[in-house]
Order: structure tokens, then sequence, then C-alpha cells
């Protein structure tokens, strides 16, 4: 059964203090292609907020030669699932590298490294916030939480808009749709599952239709040229857009350096801490990989 969300969300909020554990694994399952769901006991979870990430190692403690693959991988908390005493983790992924591939081959009772929760969580919802969520690929699994929560918006509207490049690569789909008012479009580049098309493409056409600006925000996760093109649509039509950052990252927590994403102001910013939530104003796109 799926938990309740217990963590705050609201700008300024405390956020839990990450753990550092060993997981169980309870079950990987098959989503088809190259998708799978993993869910995880962790003794101790102290809950999370909308937007955070855990480090989770790549495949079983002392599976691989520790140096092989050496770094944890990023992973979005996907969603909490009733546990015994506290909540099971879910966490939703594509297998595309070896770290990946090693997680894909866990099994149940088996323990993996994990740290979190990790990272600055999306902003608390504006007043009778319609909420846009936009999911490209793997991308989906940053923003179910927050779908979850803005439901709860008083006179707010919640839509989410998928994107992949074929309906094997759609991912959390029927999870969306169980949501109580949340509306679900799809789009797939080969149009095997809802329109043809861009899911950027789904998004002009969603704010094209008579949105009212001031109550509007766009939130995407996915690509960099996807949020990138999301952001440029919302500024558009003088709407907001939230976006959640994927770069690589070795540490997650500030020590590496490696995750750090240029800013339109200058600089850069750390993923792993200041984000991987920012506005889409605060990214120099351009410098983004
Ligand atoms: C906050 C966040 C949340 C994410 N959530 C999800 C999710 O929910 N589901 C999902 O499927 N994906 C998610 N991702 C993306 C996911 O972390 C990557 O796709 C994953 O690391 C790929 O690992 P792999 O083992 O498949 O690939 P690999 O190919 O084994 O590794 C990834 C590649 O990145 C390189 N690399 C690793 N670390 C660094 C580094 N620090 N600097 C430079 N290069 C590096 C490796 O050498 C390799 O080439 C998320 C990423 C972030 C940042
Ligand atoms: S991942 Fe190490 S500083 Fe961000």
């Amino acid at each position: 059964m799926v938990k309740t969300p217990r963590s705050p969300s609201g700008p300024g909020e405390p956020v839990p203090e990450p753990l550092r554990a060993g997981a169980t694994v309870l079950e990987v399952l098959d989503e088809g292609g190259a998708n799978r769901r993993i869910r995880v006991r962790v003794e101790g979870w102290p809950g999370f907020a909308a937007g955070q990430f855990v480090m989770i190692g790549a495949g079983p403690v002392m599976a691989a030669p520790r140096t092989d693959p050496l770094l944890p991988r990023p992973m979005a908390i996907y969603r909490e699932i009733d546990g015994s005493g506290s909540p099971d983790l879910e966490i939703l992924f594509k297998v595309g590298g070896r770290g990946t591939a090693l997680l894909s081959e866990a099994r149940a009772g088996d323990v993996v490294s994990l740290v979190g929760p990790l990272g600055t969580p999306f902003p608390g919802a504006i007043p009778g916030e319609q909420a846009i969520l936009v999911g490209g690929g793997t991308g989906v699994a940053s923003i179910y939480q927050l779908a979850r929560e803005r439901t709860r918006v008083r006179d707010g509207s919640v839509s989410v808009l998928f994107g992949a490049r074929s309906a094997g690569d759609l991912m959390g789909v029927d999870d969306f749709e169980a949501l109580d008012a949340v509306a679900v479009s799809i789009a797939t580049e080969d149009g095997s599952r809802g329109s043809s098309g861009l899911v950027t493409d789904l998004l002009a056409a969603a704010l094209a239709d008579g949105i009212d600006s001031s109550r509007a925000r766009v939130y995407a996760c996915g690509p960099v040229g996807m949020m990138r093109r999301a952001a440029e649509v919302a500024k558009t039509h003088g709407i907001g857009c939230v976006v959640s950052l994927e770069n690589h990252m070795a540490c997650g927590f500030g020590v590496c350096l490696g995750c750090a994403a240029p800013l339109s102001a200058g600089g850069f910013g750390l993923v792993c801490r200041e984000g991987p939530v920012f506005d889409a104003e605060a990214v120099a796109w351009e410098g983004l990989p």
C-alpha cells in the first residue's frame, strides 16, 4: 500500500536529516523494457520531501569488487509504501550502464548501500496553484511525490505530462493515473502511445489553452534539452518554471564538486546540495551538457 506522505516541502521548512544505511532489497520488479522498480527497507528511515533523492549503491554490497563500479548512483525517491514500522521506499530506474545493471540484478534479501534523503526539495505551492508537471523518461520518478502533494492544494489543479521515446520507455503511468484529481497526458516520439511528438509540444498546447498565469507553475524533470525547452515555453506564457537537474554525481552531499551546474548569475551551484531543484531562470542552460 502506498504511504501517505509525511514530509514537508514548504520553502524554508526543515527537511529530514540524511541517513547512511544498508537498505534491504524487498524486490526488484520488471516494469517492461529496461525499466525497473526496486523496493527497499531502510531501518529508521526519516521520511523525505518531494524532490529529494538518495545515493544508492551500484548493486548489492560485496557483490562486485567495490571499485567496479566505485560510485553510488543518484536516484529520486519515487514514493514511500507501507512497511513494517517505518515505510519502505520505491525507486524507479532505467537500466543503462554498469551501476543500474548491477542494481537490477539485486535479489530479495540483498543489502545495498544508501545515503539519503539528500538535496533541496521542490518549493511549496503558490495559493490555488495550477501545477503542470512535465516528466521526460526517467524524470517522472522525481515528480510523483510532488503530484501527490499538489492534489491537496486548495482550489488547485494538477496536470502531469509524460514524454518518452516510445510506449515501452514510459514508467509509472498507472501510478499517476491512480492519483485522484490528476490529469495525465502522454506524448511519445514514435506515436506508440498518446500523441505523437515531444512532451514540450504537449506543454505548449496546455499553456495556450487559456491557463491563469498568475496561479500556474511548471515543474520539469528529464533530459536537459527537454527541461530547457519547457522553461522557454513557460516563460513565453509568463509562467514560472522549476526544474530538477540530473547531473552526474559522485558523492551526493557537496564534497566532490562533480555535480556543479552553471548559474545564470555566474558561478556554479552544486546540484546535490543547492539542487537538484532550481528555478529554471537561475540555470545557465547553454553551459549544461
Ligand atoms: C537527483 C537525481 C535523481 C535521479 N533519479 C533517477 C531516477 O529516479 N531513475 C533513474 O533511472 N535515473 C535517475 N537519475 C539518473 C541516474 O542517476 C543516472 O542515469 C545513473 O547514474 C546512470 O548510472 P548507470 O550505472 O546506469 O550508468 P553508468 O554508465 O554506469 O554511469 C553513469 C555514467 O556517468 C559517469 N559518471 C558517473 N559519475 C560521474 C561523475 N561524478 N562525473 C562524471 N561522470 C560520471 C560514469 O562514468 C558513467 O559513464 C537521477 C539523477 C539525479 C542527479
Ligand atoms: S555530487 Fe559531490 S559535490 Fe555534488
